[in-house]
């Protein structure tokens, strides 16, 4: 996903340039609005941490883009991408380096193992959306 503070300062389109660069195939592509419920159970396993509450706000704050990805290692070599959670610890040349405004407001969200980038995917996306 690209976040609410990416979409809204016009990086969209920069950020999917990055993705495609990098040799990921987009098969599937949506901008839409999460409401507070979507984005509860969308970061659900986040549910006891104390920044839930705040991360729920935000990613129903404002238009995100939703994608599927797809390459050889894409979940390892998409967080390379997009660099570490905290934006200041992002490596040079890296999507968040580039474009995060904070820990909080990061820019995108990778999935972090392929069962759940399977799961993120069903969340947004129904098979016929895919191709
Ligand atoms: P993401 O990759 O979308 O997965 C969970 C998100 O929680 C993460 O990116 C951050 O945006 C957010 N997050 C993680 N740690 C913190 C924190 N300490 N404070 C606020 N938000 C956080």
């Amino acid at each position: 996903m690209i976040k609410p503070e990416a979409v809204q300062s016009g990086y969209s389109g920069k950020i999917i340039d990055m993705i495609i660069a990098a040799g990921f195939n987009i098969k599937a592509l949506k901008k839409t609005k999460l409401t507070k419920e979507q984005a509860g159970a969308f970061y659900a396993v986040h549910k006891e941490r104390p920044f839930y509450g705040e991360l729920v706000d935000y990613m129903s704050s404002g238009p995100i883009i939703a994608a599927v990805l797809e390459k050889e290692n894409a979940v390892s070599d998409f967080r390379n991408l997009i660099g570490a959670t905290d934006p200041s610890e992002a490596a040079e040349g890296t999507i968040r380096k580039k474009y995060a405004e904070s820990k909080a407001k990061n820019a995108v969200h990778g999935s972090d193992s392929d069962q759940n980038a399977q799961v993120e995917t069903e969340f947004h996306f129904t098979t016929n959306d895919i191709v």
